[in-house]
């Protein structure tokens, strides 16, 4: 049976100590980007990102620029998340939000320092590589721009903040949510793909993997709001009913938005059929994205 928790404890570390090492310095505004950064998120995005690599079986090290590229702009993306102007919310990764500690003109720069950040780090692993490996640098620079950019995360992030109070239909509602947060859970796991040169039928299945629990990441993350323990979470809950927000429990009942989270995971699982026991790690996350309590 494969064990998550060492194995996600030690990618953590490996991601950590390289956002440590981009984020020198003592000047205010990276006080701020490592304030966030270095907080204690879970690292999701990079552990999928590393975990799908290896299920290719490729190394850690080939895909370690990219996987701390997700966590930057995630980090970002969270930064502006809380601020006043959007979900205005005064607790993440249990400590208070960036804007609080720092005051919000430095949150908006260090929202925009780790996205650019982000960018820089893939230009720079691109231009050490090799000839094969140059170019699948340069896709991945652009498909992490998709999935996060206007078309993407921004796309959800819009239609998320505009419908305030305003009940989507079930369509839109899924599809702000794979917007806003299932694209960068997908690209986590297709940039991996590019660059470990999957086949055409293993990338498939990484997409479709990843687009079942990114969504299903979300559903998790808005029934966490509602039953979660704040404490844990490191975040405030019952903030999406008091903002009106698009939610799946809001939209179909707490009872039947864990059995779609559910049926999310499944398909997730299925579309792994074709990889070995090298895929365990990427098997085990989809249950834990279900059954996590932070
Ligand atoms: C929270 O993401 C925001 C969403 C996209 C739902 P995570 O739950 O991955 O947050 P951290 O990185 O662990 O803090
Ligand atoms: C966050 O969505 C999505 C992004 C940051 C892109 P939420 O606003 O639902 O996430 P939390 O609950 O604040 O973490
Ligand atoms: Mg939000
Ligand atoms: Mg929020």
């Amino acid at each position: 049976m494969f064990n998550l928790k060492p194995y996600m404890a030690s990618v953590r570390e490996l991601v950590d100590a390289r956002l440590e090492g981009y984020l020198s310095g003592t000047s205010r505004i990276v006080q701020a980007m490592r304030y966030s950064v270095l907080a204690g998120g879970k690292r999701l995005r990079p552990i999928l990102c590393i975990a799908a690599a290896e299920s290719l079986g490729g190394a850690r090290k080939a895909v370690l620029p990219m996987a701390c590229a997700l966590e930057c702009v995630h980090t970002y993306s969270l930064i502006h998340d809380d601020l006043p102007a959007m979900d205005d919310d005064d607790l993440r990764r249990g400590k208070p939000t960036c804007h609080v500690q720092f005051g919000e003109a430095t949150a908006i720069l260090a929202g925009d320092a780790l996205l650019t950040l982000a960018f820089e780090i893939l230009s720079d692993a691109g231009r050490q590589s090799d000839a094969t490996q140059s170019p699948r640098w340069l896709m991945a620079i652009g498909q992490l721009a998709g999935a996060a950019g206007w078309n993407g995360m921004i796309l959800g992030q819009m239609r998320d903040v505009e419908n305030e109070g305003n009940v989507l239909p079930l369509n839109d509602l899924e599809t702000l949510h794979r917007l806003k947060t299932g694209r960068m859970i997908e690209a986590s796991v297709t940039s991996a793909g590019l660059l470990c040169g999957a086949a055409p039928e293993a990338q498939g299945a990484l997409l479709a993997y990843g687009q079942n629990i990114g969504l299903a990441f979300q559903v998790a993350d808005d029934i966490l709001n509602i039953k979660g323990d704040p404490k844990k979470l490191g975040k405030a809950v019952g903030t999406d009913q008091i903002r009106g927000k698009n939610t799946y429990p809001a939209h179909m009942g707490l009872q039947n938005a864990e059995a779609y989270a559910c049926q999310l995971i499944n398909n997730a699982l299925k579309a792994l059929d074709l990889f070995d026991k090298k895929a365990d790690s990427l098997r085990a996350i989809a249950r834990y994205v279900i059954e996590r309590k932070r």
